[in-house]
């Protein structure tokens, strides 16, 4: 159950004992036109900042990756409260190079000689390529590494300036280029993806300066200072591959989303998982699913949710936390969230379950039937239109169309506790708090109030007259 497929590549790759992590994640990013950080946008029901986590934390040791946080910062806290403590803030946003600049004494605490630095942006990177940086880097013992990739439509992105040797000169930002064709059609470039020796590029962090376009520190100026008093820089080629693709808008956000999950279909494709319209089906990477497991798009899978084998979701399915045993079937146009289902029960077509629900082994819940915070023992059945919240039933309890646990006095919640065996007939209101004991039956209509002892029939409505009819 904790082999979701964030958490499979999160046990792969080497841990570099001597490198640290700087994530950079204190931007507005205005481009997207919201008041939301842009690392917080969600990709598969995922924030963007949680790919970058996990293409980092299998190379390096968890408590030396630190991030700086600053645009709405107290929102990002409380997304990744298992990153805390390793928040560094800056308060004005200057420019990456500024956030570098606020975060080297914080990065002289790991005592590592390299740090690793990812802007919060790219969430299709792997964990690869930050690998393949830190060996290229170190091999030929530059003070800054940086990985570059070849696109295209460069626009927007950093050129990676080179001589006529082939070594790398300047990055410069589209926003300085000032309409000079013969740099904008450079197709290199940068991915915002470094590798610094600490010691090195310290005091070269110190003597950044704005004076740009933007007027911002930029971490990019590195290169022209390291450049210029002739210290090694690496520029490492990564090829066109996509998985470096920075988020900066709207549409970028949504084809990255794209890219995510076609790889995420293919992933569990290639596992024995049979999906069936897999254009139409959207699955977070913390979800795990065992082969055997058959869907039909549109279908998304949200959440830490877990199908064992044998599971089959018809179309028309949104789950987010929900765990489902062997063999349980939910019927189109299904809603569930924060579940459990137990083998082999039915749940659907058009059922909504809602946060701790739990259906034990070969439960049924049928059309438009609501649950909510409610236990469903074995064998149960509640096929038609109900309301059933707050409450538990017993093994093999029958409820009848229509019936609804009245759990709400317009002040508090109550319990309704239904034995073993029971019947309820058809549109029943069971008026919470209320017991039902086992073997019990209750007549269809009734509105029940009182305490039901066990193995009785309980009638609760009013009793049929035969009048006389008037004529006209
Ligand atoms: C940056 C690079 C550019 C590269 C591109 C790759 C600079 C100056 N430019 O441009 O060469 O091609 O990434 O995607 O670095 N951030 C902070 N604090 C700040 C400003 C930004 O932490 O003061 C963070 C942002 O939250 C973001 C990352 O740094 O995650 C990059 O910032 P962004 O504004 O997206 O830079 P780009 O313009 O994309
Ligand atoms: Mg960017």
């Amino acid at each position: 159950m904790n082999m979701s497929l964030m958490q499979e590549n999160g046990n792969e790759g080497t841990h570099f004992q001597d490198v640290c992590g700087l994530i950079l994640a204190a931007g507005k990013g205005t481009r997207m036109q919201s008041d939301y950080p842009k690392v917080l946008q969600p990709l598969l029901d995922t924030p963007m900042l949680r790919y970058v986590y996990r293409a980092v934390e299998p190379l390096l040791a968890a408590d030396k990756i630190s991030t700086v946080v600053g645009y709405r910062q107290e929102l990002i806290q409380d997304v990744f409260p298992d990153q805390s403590g390793r928040f560094i803030v800056q308060n004005e946003q200057l420019g990456t190079g500024h956030a570098l600049q606020c975060s080297l004494q914080a990065l002289s605490g790991h005592g590592c000689p390299w740090c690793l630095v990812v802007n919060g942006d790219v969430p299709l990177i792997k964990s690869e390529p930050l690998e393949s940086l830190i060996r290229e880097t170190r091999r030929q013992q530059a003070v800054l590494g940086f990985l570059t990739l070849e696109l295209a439509r460069p626009a927007g992105y950093g050129r990676v300036l080179r001589g006529e040797d082939g070594r790398v000169l300047s990055i410069l930002e589209e926003k300085d280029i000032k309409d000079n064709d013969r740099y904008l059609k450079i197709r290199e470039v940068n991915s915002g993806i470094y590798c610094l020796d600490l010691a090195g590029i310290k005091p070269y962090v110190r003597n950044l300066t704005n004076q740009n376009q933007q007027g911002e520190y930029y971490i990019t100026q590195l290169v022209d200072l390291l450049v210029r008093e002739q210290k090694r820089v690496a520029a490492v080629k990564g090829g066109s591959n996509h998985d470096f693709l920075g988020v900066n808008s709207p549409r970028e956000l949504i084809q990255a989303e794209e890219a995510l999950r076609q790889e995420i279909v293919d992933h569990w494709l290639d596992r024995g998982v049979v999906i069936h319209n897999p254009g139409q089906v959207r699955i977070a990477p913390t979800v795990f699913i065992e082969p055997g497991v058959e869907m039909t798009g549109p279908v998304e899978l949200y959440g830490q949710s877990f199908m064992e084998r044998g599971v089959r979701l018809d179309s028309h399915i949104w789950i987010k936390d929900g765990l489902f045993g062997p063999n349980a079937r939910v019927r189109a146009f299904s809603h569930l969230e924060g579940v459990k289902v137990g083998p082999s029960c039915q749940v659907g077509p058009f059922a909504r379950l809602r946060p701790e629900a739990e259906l034990k082994a070969g439960s049924r819940v049928g059309n438009f039937v609501e649950i909510k915070k409610a236990v469903l023992d074995k064998s149960c059945k509640v096929n038609h239109l109900s309301y059933i919240g707050d409450a538990y039933l017993g093994e093999g309890v029958n409820v009848g169309a229509g019936t609804i646990t009245c759990n709400y006095d317009g002040k508090n919640k109550h319990l309704t506790h239904i034995g073993n065996q029971v019947f309820i007939g058809s549109n029943t209101a069971l008026v919470a708090p209320v017991k039902v004991g086992q073997n019990s039956l209750i007549g269809a209509g009734s509105v029940v109030t009182k305490d039901v002892p066990e193995k009785t029939l309980a009638v609760a409505r009013a009793k049929q007259k035969h009048l006389v009819r008037r004529k006209k």
